[in-house]
């Protein structure tokens, strides 16, 4: 099939999070299968055009407010030809989605809203014959909407299905109604089944509306967003699609694998597990904690937002520094969160180091050196720390949502192959509990440790096999695109 992947982030150019790592993999394991697949994504500032081959300029029509005149530059992704959208007015700024003081850019709607068109205008100037149109998130989530009215009559479009993917639920892209215009997705879309609400527009409701085929990221997360508690207010909307997968992320063993994992000082198998120590030791170093390989050692990396669970994890550390325990934390975000580890760490220097930013090395390395991963989330839509600390042995401490549940055996009587810890309500109690749990296990029943260490490692969550779902997705949509045709 031929596939247009259009995507805000992708992890070789700009991450933020997860969807990067996705928007990555996924498309390279699609081309694997024999898909002709394109990926798109904006040229953010950061990302270097002098690496990138130009193939000149195009314009990209914003309704009232006329053509906007941007430039396309490609470069090869492994075996996937990925494209970028250079536009200075919208993506020549610090960072992808906010300024430096976390604030939103007051002119988000605009710019994905560009985005968007300026994928399908892609399609236009490589003369490419699209099967699937491949959104995700709300940033392009309007896709599926402009598909069926801006390129409605577009021959190169004309047998294109949608298929929208939802990484969160949270974020949904609400704004005021004025960007229709622009969008020119015209005003009977402007309804509460489709783009409206509450009197603005919401870009995530329309693309669960509008797209032929729909899935969120993990099989638990599909069945949860179902839900009031999960739905962020469109639950109802998505128990209205008749279906509604989950397709569990995989992980890049190419680039998430101890085996051969360049920032590691040592790098290690199952096996040959005896390079983890060493991990161990650089990670205390660089942390400045001391270098004791007996210490429980355990690890959180991540967004510092609502959905990780940190108000929980706020409440419970006083309790899990009387273990003896050493705590390692990356991440950035809320600046309460910030301030908070931060002072812990400079009180308890000896247990609890911090370091407060944005680091792809030292995430590699906290993977590797610690015992103990603590992924205490809210929600999940299916998290892919958890999977990689499987991969690295490092026992995930896990709060029962989503891709945690689906990916994590809990220790239990009767579970088979257990791989790590999980506790179930969104408490700091449960949560101070369970790290008790996990770290008794550490110390007091270490072949029980070490063999659900090796289960860990030995599970495979290959990108092949999600891949393959997704060509079932998007046999899906395609049947359903030329059911409405039809009609
Ligand atoms: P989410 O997409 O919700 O942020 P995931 O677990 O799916 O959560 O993916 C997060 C990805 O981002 C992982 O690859 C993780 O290593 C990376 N990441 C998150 N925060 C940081 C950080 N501060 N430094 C480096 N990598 C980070
Ligand atoms: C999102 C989710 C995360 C998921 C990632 C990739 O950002 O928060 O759970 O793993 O997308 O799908």
């Amino acid at each position: 099939m031929n596939i247009l992947y259009a995507a805000s982030e992708v992890a070789e150019f700009a991450k933020s999070g997860g969807l990067a790592d996705v928007a990555s993999a996924l498309p390279k394991a699609l081309k694997k299968l024999k898909h002709n697949i394109k990926v798109v994504m904006p040229r953010y500032y950061k990302i270097d055009k002098s690496k990138l081959t130009s193939l000149g300029e195009m314009g990209v029509a914003m309704g009232i407010w006329g053509e906007f005149w941007c430039e396309v530059f490609t470069c090869k992704m492994g075996q996937v030809d990925i494209y970028f959208i250079d536009y200075e007015r919208y993506f020549g700024r610090g960072d992808l989605y906010a300024d430096e003081h976390g604030y939103s850019y007051g002119d988000n709607d605009e710019r994905f809203v560009f985005f968007s068109k300026a994928a399908f205008e892609l399609v236009k100037k490589l003369n490419f014959k699209v099967d699937i149109v491949h959104a995700n998130d709300w940033h392009t989530a309007i896709m599926p909407l402009m598909l069926e009215s801006v390129y409605r009559y577009e021959p190169l479009l004309a047998d294109a299905a949608s298929v929208l993917t939802i990484h969160n639920m949270q974020h949904q892209g609400k704004f005021s109604k004025h960007i229709i215009d622009a969008a020119e997705v015209g005003w009977e879309s402007f309804t509460s089944d489709n783009l409206e609400e509450f009197g603005g527009v919401n870009f995530l409701k329309s693309g669960i509306m509008r797209s032929d085929a729909l899935n969120t990221v993990s099989p638990k997360y599909a069945k949860e967003i179902c839900t009031p508690e999960f739905g962020w207010g469109l639950d109802g909307y998505l128990r209205s699609r008749e279906l509604l997968f989950g397709i569990l992320n995989g992980v890049d063993y190419d680039e998430w694998n101890p085996q051969k994992d360049k920032f590691l000082v040592k790098n290690y198998t199952s096996k040959k597990i005896s390079g983890k120590k060493e991990c161990k030791k650089d990670l205390q170093r660089i942390f400045n904690l001391l270098e004791d390989e007996n210490v429980a050692l355990i690890g959180f990396v991540g967004r510092f937002a609502k959905q990780k669970g940190l108000e929980l994890l706020a409440g419970a550390i006083w309790e899990i520094l009387h273990l003896n325990v050493q705590f390692v934390i990356l991440g950035s975000g809320e600046r309460w969160a910030e301030g908070f580890f931060n002072d812990v760490a400079n009180r308890y220097p000896q247990k609890v180091s911090t370091y407060i930013g944005y680091n792809n090395e030292i995430a590699h390395k906290i993977e590797a050196g610690c015992d103990m991963f603590l992924m205490p989330s809210m929600f999940e839509p299916c998290g892919l720390n958890q999977i990689y600390s499987l991969k690295y042995g490092t026992l995930p401490i896990v709060r029962a949502v989503g891709g945690l549940e689906d990916t994590i055996n809990n220790l239990d009587n009767g579970v088979s192959k257990p791989n790590g810890f999980k506790f179930y309500e969104a408490s700091s109690k449960a949560l101070a509990d369970t790290v008790k749990w996990a770290v008794d296990i550490y110390y007091n029943d270490k072949s029980t440790f070490e063999s659900m260490r090796q289960n860990g490692m030995s599970e495979v969550f290959s990108w092949d096999k999600s891949a393959k779902e997704y060509e079932g997705l998007y046999k899906i949509a395609k049947l359903k695109k030329e059911l409405k045709d039809d009609k």
